[in-house]
């Protein structure tokens, strides 16, 4: 910790961190390079958690550098507020082919929770540009994570997210998650029970009247609440009623998309196409924060069509479709494709969920859930201190080499995309260590 000695750790207020604890013993994280991490005292660290689920092709790729530092040379900034630059329509394009059905224009942010944001305010511009301006309801769900942002808490549904910031949105509701321990755990993939989950809507309508709400959005898989899968049957339900009720239905897919469950997006997987997606995170590899909302013709006609302004839209971020974070997307999209990221992935699904599973009967192991390169291990928690046993396995992973993330008493699997079985059988076997070494 030497080279840290004179550098006051204090001054950095740390995100979503216990910075106390942090500070007295910090865990520092130097240099990047595959799959691995090196950190400050030089010792290797499995990147379990693609860093914060971002960096799917894996630390330090080449050909994003590349792009990036040729970028450089060219076009540092440009704003796409009434000027463009070429990067942003040809990133837009690419996107256009890349995810389904005719989720085919782009809106770019800098983050996830910009992403939700901007997809919440075009659904509520999208509305009343269709004469529909009586619908200002946002539905959420329990147990959702949609950034931080004030829309973003308000539509999420992670108490301690929401708990301390004031009285938020007005006018949001929430549906009832999806987690049913009830009707089966250890399962792999997507529970074959609670589609019926769905009709929750069908409550908030009779509730509130369809007349009221604007759009409804759901994470496909909630990931950063312990990774809860979707029922089969629960998102084609709720694409339904959406659609018999006038409501818009949009994907926070800033986790699931960009190949963690094997496609591009869970709305390929399950072809189920929302009126927005989300996205950020993996659109770049992490490597430079951008995001990217993705709208289907009908939204976007009816933006240009019904606009009462020369701009159709009054939002945008003077980050958006920054030239660097482009290059950086069209470089990802290339490694995704050429390297056959989402083929590998879909491949390794069945051998990841073997291994993980094999942790069923490891200490404190109290649920264990996957899809694609993502699962959650859900442990007991320690009698009056939840949360402090998911901390505790952390940080005795880390000690042991591997990095992985944990949200209460949940620990979070998403390694890059490219891991191999031997990697596989690694985390799997310090997991299991840890699980023994933790009271
Ligand atoms: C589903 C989802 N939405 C939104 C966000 C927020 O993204 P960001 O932290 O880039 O603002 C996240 C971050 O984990 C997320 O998982």
């Amino acid at each position: 910790m030497d080279q840290f000695q004179n550098n006051d750790l204090d001054a950095f207020w740390m995100p979503f961190t216990a910075n106390r604890d942090f500070k007295e013993n910090p865990r520092m994280l130097v240099s990047a390079d595959g799959l691995y991490y090196r950190e400050s005292e030089g010792r290797r660290i499995l990147d379990a958690a693609a860093g914060l689920w971002c960096v799917n092709a894996g630390h330090n790729h080449p050909k994003i550098k590349k792009a990036i530092t040729d970028q450089l040379d060219e076009l540092d900034y440009a704003p796409n507020f009434q000027f463009g630059h070429p990067l942003a329509f040809k990133l837009a394009n690419k996107l256009k082919q890349f995810f389904p059905g005719d989720l085919n224009h782009a809106f770019f942010t800098s983050s996830g929770s910009e992403s939700v944001d901007t997809a919440l305010k075009i659904a509520l511009a999208y509305q009343r540009a269709k004469g529909q301006g009586s619908r200002t309801r946002l539905i959420g769900r329990e147990r959702g994570y949609h950034g931080t942002g004030f829309g973003g808490i308000s539509v999420g549904g992670i108490v301690k997210n929401r708990m301390y910031f004031g009285s938020l949105l007005a006018g949001v509701d929430h549906l009832r998650h999806t987690y049913q321990p009830e009707h089966g755990r250890f399962i792999k993939g997507q529970p074959s029970h609670g589609a019926e989950l769905a009709d929750d809507l069908l409550r908030l309508i009779a509730l509130h009247d369809a007349s009221t709400i604007a759009a409804v959005i759901v994470e496909p898989m909630a990931g950063s609440t312990g990774v809860l899968i979707p029922p089969l049957g629960y998102l084609e339900r709720l694409r339904e009623i959406c659609d018999q009720h006038g409501i818009l239905l949009i994907f926070d897919e800033v986790i699931s998309a960009y190949g963690r469950l094997g496609y591009t997006s869970a709305a390929e997987r399950l072809n189920v196409i929302p009126d927005l997606m989300a996205t950020a995170k993996g659109l770049t590899n992490g490597v430079v924060p951008m995001g990217a909302v993705m709208a289907r013709q009908h939204i976007y006609d009816t933006m240009m069509e019904q606009a009462d302004a020369p701009i159709e839209l009054f939002h945008g971020y003077t980050y958006s479709g920054h030239p660097l974070a482009c290059a950086a997307a069209l470089a990802t999209i290339a490694a995704y494709e050429e390297e056959k990221m989402f083929d590998h992935a879909a491949r390794q699904e069945e051998v990841f969920a073997r291994h993980v599973h094999g942790l069923q009967d490891a200490r404190h192991v109290a649920d264990i859930r996957s899809w694609g390169l993502v699962a959650g291990i859900e442990l007991h928690p320690r009698e009056g201190a939840v949360g402090a046993r998911g901390m505790a396995l952390m940080k005795a992973c880390y000690a042991h080499g591997v990095m992985v993330r944990f949200s209460g008493d949940i620990i979070a699997l998403s390694p890059p995309l490219m891991i191999g079985e031997e990697e596989i059988i690694s985390m799997v076997a310090t997991i299991r260590k840890s699980l023994d070494e933790v009271e």
